[in-house]
């Protein structure tokens, strides 16, 4: 039992910076007034930030992309209200912001055409 309580604190201490992490992340994002249109995993405004995750997780310099399209906004890439420019987001800013929202693929919501491909458990 006391094994039990060792092994549940070693945990909590290797689970609670990452946890951590992502919750300055979603602070700084507040901060900079993106959820007042974004969330991270519900379309409002704007996308959620999980789907842009998903859209651009594999493209080659997706973060620089993204960095400049935060601080200049965007038009015409998910409907028909543009993302007005972000001044008050700086270069590094963006960056970090970039990067933390394309953190976010990967995460559950994988379309089933992906992931069912050969991938099949047979019921049994
Ligand atoms: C006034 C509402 C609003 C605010 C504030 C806002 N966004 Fe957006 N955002 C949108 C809309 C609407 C779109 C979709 C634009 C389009 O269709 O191209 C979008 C698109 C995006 C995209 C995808 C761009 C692309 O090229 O596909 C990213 C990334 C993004 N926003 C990040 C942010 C971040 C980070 C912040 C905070 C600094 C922020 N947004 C603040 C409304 C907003």
């Amino acid at each position: 039992m006391r094994r039990f309580v060792r092994v549940l604190a070693a945990l909590s201490v290797v689970h609670a910076p990452a946890v951590a992490l992502a919750d300055a992340d979603l602070q700084f994002a507040r901060s900079k007034q993106c959820l007042a249109c974004h969330q991270v995993d519900v379309k409002r405004v704007g996308p959620s930030f999980t789907a842009v995750a998903e859209r651009y997780a594999v493209s080659p310099g997706a973060r620089q992309y993204l960095a400049g399209t935060i601080r200049d906004g965007s038009r015409g890439k998910w409907g028909a209200i543009p993302m007005p420019a972000q001044p008050q987001v700086s270069a590094v800013d963006a960056a970090r912001l970039a990067a933390w929202i394309l953190s976010l693929a990967g995460q559950p919501d994988v379309p089933a055409s992906e992931s069912s491909h050969g991938l099949e458990v047979p019921d049994s």
